[in-house]
């Protein structure tokens, strides 16, 4: 009888577990994968070998694997600390001066559509929110096809993104996996197939994740093509500085190709170049045929932005801003830019020397000749899964490494990883 009572009582709770799963309004939702990028910092976060490396997400760290604060946003922080400011909401499109000083530093201070007026930046919650807004505002009033089409491979947000916003993402020949670089006829060829009037990503520099970029010859035959199918072209630039270490270099593609007459919108993060990862800093930018059209699109980015989050976030902007419209704050960020790109660049140079000393007797060229953050190694999903697994090197499926995560201190043990994997 004691026996009984006890099951009866060991089986209630059981019971009322299952009859509230099956009551349940979620009892159908699935267990998602995790984050092709953001699981990677998940998973090296519960290893415990202490030589350990995180190449997965694209951020940038000091040569001693250290976070990095730049010191023109330390000294930006303290200026703003020291007005004591208020608060208050920000305008639906964000920081004005911040947005003004975004569009400067993309279209360049001589632009012929910065100085007219002819443009509208809003300000995004960093470069994945700037992304959004423009997804939707293609998603609520382009006329063309909702297809956009993402170099192969691409971001791997920019898909979801896209999808997310009611678009239909489709793709573009981009990467030659032979010869890890820029497979530009297959690019060409396919571009040139694009129905007209759909809408084609590119990256404006350092491209995500192949560290590819075209050189300027072949972005002006893209710029003719895309001019010739009447595409829309969404300019994705995330790395202004990174890939060479320069603003203005890098800023060349999105320049030229307003300079020949394409209106093209643009996405901006501040993640990056200043370091301003959590505080989110982007913009989004239309260029449009006049400062009239300019002031009715920002009208309906407004009526977007409203009730997705109603006006963006203060600190990130207030920042960005303080640094890129004071002289000598400004000098200083561009040095430092400069700093971080060439940290990357020797990071690159002594992987492959180090590679080489190890004995490895493939071809690494693509390491070096690639550029910005990122390196797509062109290492096997079996080979990127043992060097997790035997060595505790975390990067993206694909074969990506952010290479600002390799210092002086854990080059030599990261190429000897690679060559035991690959040789
Ligand atoms: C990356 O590609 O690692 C970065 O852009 C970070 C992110 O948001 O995915």
């Amino acid at each position: 009888m004691a026996l009984l009572h006890s099951r009866r009582l060991l089986a209630a709770p059981r019971l009322a577990a299952a009859a509230s799963r099956a009551s349940s309004w979620w009892s159908h939702v699935e267990m998602g994968p995790p984050d092709p990028i953001m699981g990677v910092t998940e998973a090296f976060k519960r290893d415990t070998n202490s030589k350990k490396m995180n190449l997965g997400v694209g951020a940038y760290r000091d040569d001693n694997g250290k976070p990095y604060v730049l010191s023109c946003v330390r000294k930006a922080e303290a200026m703003i600390a020291s007005k004591k400011m208020d608060k208050e909401y920000l305008p639906i499109g964000g920081l004005a001066d911040f947005t003004r000083a975004a569009a400067e530093l993309s279209l360049g201070e001589n632009s012929e559509a910065f100085k007219s007026g002819r443009y509208v930046t809003v300000q995004g919650i960093s470069g994945t929110g700037s992304l959004r807004i423009g997804a939707n505002f293609l998603q609520r009033f382009f006329k063309g096809s909702r297809d956009v089409y993402l170099p192969k491979p691409s971001w791997a947000n920019h898909t979801s993104i896209f999808r997310d916003a009611g678009m239909q993402p489709q793709a573009y020949r981009y990467y030659d996996p032979k010869t890890c670089s820029l497979d530009f006829s297959g690019a060409m060829d396919d571009i040139s197939k694009i129905p007209e009037k759909s809408i084609i990503l590119l990256h404006a520099c350092a491209h995500n994740p192949t560290g590819v970029d075209p050189r300027q010859e072949q972005w002006k035959e893209l710029a003719a093509t895309v001019k010739k199918r009447n595409l829309l072209v969404y300019f994705d630039m995330a790395y202004q500085g990174f890939a060479s270490g320069d603003i203005n270099r890098d800023a060349w593609a999105v320049r030229y190709f307003i300079e020949q007459g394409i209106n093209i919108v643009l996405s901006q993060s501040f993640a990056k170049n200043m370091g301003l990862y959590g505080e989110r800093a982007g913009a989004f930018t239309v260029i449009c045929s006049d400062a009239d059209e300019a002031k009715r699109v920002e009208s309906q980015l407004k009526i977007l932005i409203r009730p997705m989050y109603s006006n963006p976030p203060a600190n990130g902007a207030r920042i960005a801003s303080l640094i890129l419209n004071t002289p000598e704050l400004r000098k200083e960020w561009l040095t430092e830019v400069k700093s971080m790109a060439d940290r990357i660049i020797s990071m690159r140079t002594q992987l492959v020397s180090n590679l080489k000393k190890e004995g490895s007797s493939r071809n690494w060229q693509h390491i070096t000749d690639q550029i910005g953050m990122f390196c797509f190694t062109g290492l096997k999903p079996e080979q990127v899964e043992r060097l997790t697994k035997e060595f505790s090197v975390y990067m993206t499926k694909d074969g990506r490494i952010s290479v600002a995560g390799v210092t002086s201190g854990n080059v030599g043990y990261l190429a000897h990883a690679i060559h035991q994997v690959t040789k």
